[in-house]
């Protein structure tokens, strides 16, 4: 048995409907399981909802339903979203269902069993909106008494909490977690975040609640059922009891190759997570990938301002490959970004309509006109040496950067090619020489078709329709996704048919 690939998106809330920030993450994800698979291996991608807790309480009581039937309705939107955006996840996870539930409470079970869950009293504070604890310390009064949550990007009043509660002892991994991060240096990323959760680990943990007698809408605490499980310490046992295996996440899949999380939520992920894990005896997961935020137009998206951006908007204007493509395009995955309509055209017109849209509308254009639609095989295929890095240089450098989650990089480097490409044409100008000099004319068309023919490839993972309309212009077999690297070689090089025209990939913009 060889192990899967396997990698992860956080376990959307479902108090709200999806926006683009929610798409980042999972676009990202189906970028990186593409990939994957068109590299041959056997991958394992995971999404879904995480639907418990005071939050969703609270939302469903608001609208009049039960928390149940309010989660059935988002969760599916997400699945619908997914659909649309060609997220190709091989399993969906919902917090709610039986195989989740029976999971954790046998990891609940092992942990009090262990002693790394134990009873004792809670005396804090809790922001449902984050459901986070916060202690006095953390959480001191302003100057009119009150006291907000701590996180910059919240600050709604506290609830304060004074109850009975199950603790888990964080405690006792400081010096493990220390080590983990020392021992691999792969394991928290991007590096640029590293620090901020070494000196948060360094500073030393506290044991944490992990139940919650107030919330009705959870896991009840095996034989103490007057208490749910705390909602983040049910949520973060997805990525195992999606895999679960009898006592522990199978072998098949475990450890998770990435967790990929938004920075907000890295603490969990790269503190309380692997703790949990180690509580348990599985091994730690081998990458927690934090990337940064999406403002929109320069400002936070909230509910105060109404300014979330509905994926669904930006699609229907522009499709769906160019919403994949501008998102990871932007900015270096890690850093932080800003969503404007405008920034989304400027990158469409100048990257997708001209850079890749007219190259191949031009190459199919000449070999239609000039070679009257004959399309290169293997047997008649050119050299590509005009090309100032070769095709295999490229793959590294794109199989580098995406092993690493640089999809920007990644993109750039592509389009580099692109860009020789037009500038070769420019250079070469066919039509003023297919007259005079036809053999000339065809190793130039042969080479730019054979040479997009690998960037269709290329682009496959980030932008699935926009690589099958290139190749099946240019006369690549296609294949059944999902693709192995040798297909997308092995088409790429065979030639079926003749040239076939299309109107343009992206159309302007005006
Ligand atoms: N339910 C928890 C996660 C539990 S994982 C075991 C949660 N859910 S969430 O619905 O709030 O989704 C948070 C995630 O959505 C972020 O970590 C990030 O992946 C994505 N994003 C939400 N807003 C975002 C932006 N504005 N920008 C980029 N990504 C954002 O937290």
């Amino acid at each position: 048995m060889t192990k899967k690939y396997y990698l992860t998106t956080p376990l959307y809330y479902v108090n709200a409907a999806p926006h683009i920030g929610h798409a980042y993450t999972t676009v990202a994800a189906d970028v990186l399981a593409r990939f994957m698979r068109q590299r041959g291996k056997s991958v394992h991608f995971l999404t879904g909802t995480d639907e418990h807790g005071a939050k969703i309480e609270k939302v469903a009581q608001e609208a009049g339903v039960s928390p149940q039937a309010y989660a059935d309705k988002i969760s599916a939107e997400f699945r619908e979203l997914w659909a649309h955006l060609d997220v190709h996840y091989d399993d969906f996870i919902r917090t709610t269902e039986e195989r989740h539930v029976a999971a954790v409470r046998k990891a609940f079970q092992a942990l009090l069993k262990s002693g790394d869950i134990f009873k004792g009293r809670y005396e804090g504070f809790y922001c449902v909106s984050d459901e986070t604890y916060w202690t006095k310390t953390e959480a001191p009064e302003d100057a009119k008494g009150r006291r907000l949550c701590p996180n910059p990007e919240c600050r709604r009043p506290l609830e304060t909490v004074q109850e009975d509660s199950y603790f888990f002892r964080l405690s006792r991994y400081q010096e493990k977690l220390l080590a983990l991060y020392r021992d691999n240096p792969g394991f928290l990323m991007p590096t640029s975040r590293a620090p901020e959760i070494l000196r948060f680990v360094e500073g030393g943990l506290q044991d944490i609640s992990v139940s919650r007698t107030k919330v009705k809408w959870g896991i009840p605490v095996p034989g103490d059922e007057e208490h749910t499980i705390y909602v983040w310490f049910d949520a973060l046992l997805n990525y195992a009891s999606a895999v679960w295996d009898g006592p522990a996440p199978s072998p098949e899949f475990w450890p998770a190759d990435v967790h990929i999380v938004g920075k907000e939520i890295y603490r969990f992920h790269a503190v309380i997570w692997p703790a949990m894990l180690m509580a348990l005896g599985a091994p730690p997961p081998r990458r927690v990938f934090a990337h940064g935020w999406w403002t929109v137009e320069g400002e936070k998206m909230s509910k105060s301002k109404g300014n979330f951006v509905d994926p669904r908007h930006i699609t229907a204007e522009f499709g769906v490959d160019a919403l994949r493509y501008f998102l990871l395009r932007e900015m270096p995955f890690g850093n932080d970004g800003d969503f404007s309509r405008e920034a989304m055209k400027k990158r469409y017109n100048a990257e997708l309509a001209n850079d890749l849209g007219n190259l191949v509308n031009r190459t199919v254009d000449m070999v239609d006109r000039f070679l009257g639609g004959e399309l290169p095989t293997k047997e008649s295929a050119v050299p590509l040496s005009f090309l100032k890095n070769s095709p295999e240089k490229i793959e590294e450098a794109l199989a580098d950067n995406l092993e690493n989650l640089g999809f920007s990089a990644a993109l750039a480097s592509i389009w580099s090619v692109i860009g020789e490409l037009n500038a070769y044409i420019n250079a070469e100008s066919p039509w003023k020489i297919a007259k005079t000099d036809p053999e000339r004319t065809r190793r130039v068309l042969f080479g730019l078709v054979q040479a997009l023919r690998r960037v269709a490839g290329w682009l496959g993972p980030f932008m699935p329709q926009t690589a099958a309309k290139i190749q099946a212009q240019l006369g690549v077999r296609q294949f059944p996704a999902p693709l192995s690297a040798e297909e997308v070689l092995a088409g790429a090089e065979k030639g079926i048919g003749k040239i076939q025209k299309a109107p343009p990939l992206f159309p302007r913009k005006p």
